[in-house]
């Protein structure tokens, strides 16, 4: 077998053995101290897909070692790249980019793998990618990434749950989304770089993670302009090169730590994060009563004794992100009145409700909307993940509640977290991991 697809098995081993892996948590404990954020999985996933462009060795650094990073590094294997990582360096080698396939079995476990369609349309001038389907918080269409294919001369074609793309050579065009969406931004911008023409994306996703992309595709020699704004221009180039870039930090890491040291009454120094990618998160926990103070490369975080009722909406970047939705939930659980949560992209995103509603939490839900009277304290309970968010919403929760937690399929915390329970550990938190 292969080198790197023997590495590749070794982790799949090893996050197949996580399977069954639980967290238990004794809560109650001010966390203190200092971490260092890892990097972006959201940035990491489309600039492993972006690769994908160019032939030759590709270096991305600050890789975070993640469930759904060892999935794209297998899909992209798949396709006939090498890949592997050395610590926290992932090496591409795209020279022979053969298969245009993205088979069911991965993409099923990783909606994220739609990435890989916007590269090998502009690479091989074809794609077989399976339709990612639903997951826990929603339908989670492709249709706007498909549309954006089609108006840069993609004939697209749906065959026993495929997604089948097919193109001479696409040109560019003037594309408008009905809505922000991040993924299909994305998928785009990458079918663009080497499209014939300009293209123009309107109402884009202005998340930091499609400006990393754009970063990293302009460091491989595309012509992109106003990533992070609503407008994006592309002018196509005939050829890319092998990039060598740096992924930003994990700015929902982050958020999920600045929301346990407020639920904790912690103080908390971040390390290697970006603030600034952050600004509706802070500024809504301020709100909440929690103190921030500079750091010499992230920020200080300090939690009050008890944190006040907050109200928020999800929204695109630059509003309150939905993945910090349920995070703010359960600190909401135990502050002092009641809050408002609406959940405005995504149709199914409270499946964090039931289990914190065990803990003792007091919330109802309408629809999309969540209201949460506070409680002095939650109570520790047996507990089961249901999706990334929601399960580091339950160790938020977990760390503040009197008693102990046990966090059942924990592997949803591995998709997205690296090393959550070691960073916690190193903060006075008391929690274990142990395979059922
Ligand atoms: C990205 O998902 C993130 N995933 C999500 O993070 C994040 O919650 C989401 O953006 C926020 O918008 C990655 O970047 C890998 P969207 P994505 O397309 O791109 C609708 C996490 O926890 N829509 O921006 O799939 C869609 O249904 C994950 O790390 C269409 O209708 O989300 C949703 O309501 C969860 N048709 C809205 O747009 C389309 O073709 C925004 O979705 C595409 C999207």
């Amino acid at each position: 077998m292969p080198n790197q697809l023997f590495c590749i098995r070794i982790t799949d081993q090893i996050y197949l053995e996580a399977e069954l892996d639980k967290l238990v948590i004794r809560g109650g404990k001010r966390l203190k101290g200092s971490v260092t954020i890892s990097g972006s999985k959201n940035a990491a996933l489309p600039i492993m897909a972006a690769t994908l462009l160019a032939p030759g060795e590709h270096l991305l650094s600050n890789v975070p070692h993640l469930r759904d990073v060892s999935t794209m590094g297998r899909l992209i294997a798949n396709l006939g790249a090498g890949f592997h990582l050395e610590n926290n360096n992932a090496i591409l080698d795209c020279s022979s980019i053969k298969n245009f396939e993205a088979p069911y079995d991965l993409v099923s476990t990783m909606r994220a793998s739609v990435l890989v369609l916007g590269p090998l349309v502009a690479r091989l001038g074809r794609a077989k990618v399976s339709l990612p389907g639903g997951c826990a918080i929603g339908a989670r269409p492709i249709n706007l990434h498909l549309m954006g294919l089609e108006k840069m001369g993609a004939t697209i074609t749906l065959d026993s749950g495929y997604v089948i793309a097919r193109a001479k050579k696409l040109k560019g065009a003037a594309i408008c989304f009905d809505m922000p969406t991040v993924t299909g931004t994305e998928n785009i911008m990458m079918a663009a770089v080497l499209a014939e023409g300009k293209t123009l994306i309107e109402n884009a996703a202005r998340e930091p993670e499609v400006v990393d992309l754009a970063d990293a595709l302009i460091s491989m020699g595309a012509r992109i302009k106003g990533a992070g704004e609503g407008l994006i221009e592309i002018e196509g180039v005939s050829a890319l090169t092998p990039l060598r870039h740096t992924v930003i930090p994990d700015r929902i890491e982050a958020g999920t730590l600045l929301a346990i040291a407020g639920i904790t009454g912690g103080d908390i120094v971040i390390n290697a994060c970006r603030p600034d990618h952050l600004d509706a998160v802070i500024n809504k926990l301020k709100d909440a009563g929690m103190v921030f103070r500079p750091a010499v490369n992230g920020i200080r975080a300090t939690g009050p004794r008890r944190l006040a009722a907050v109200s928020t909406m999800t929204m695109p970047y630059p509003g309150f992100p939905t993945d910090m939705q349920a995070q703010l939930m359960a600190m909401m659980c135990v502050a002092e009145g009641a809050s408002v949560i609406s959940e405005k992209i995504f149709e199914n995103r409270f499946m964090h409700v039931a289990e914190l509603r065990r803990m003792g939490a007091d919330i109802t839900t309408e629809g999309r909307i969540a209201t949460i009277r506070g409680v002095r304290a939650l109570k520790g309970a047996p507990l089961m993940a249901t999706d990334l968010r929601a399960s580091a919403s339950l160790i938020v929760a977990a760390l503040a509640a009197e008693g102990e937690t046990t966090v059942k399929r924990i592997y949803h915390l591995d998709r997205g977290y690296e090393k959550l329970e070691e960073k916690l550990i190193a903060l006075g938190a008391d929690i274990s991991r142990y395979k059922e």
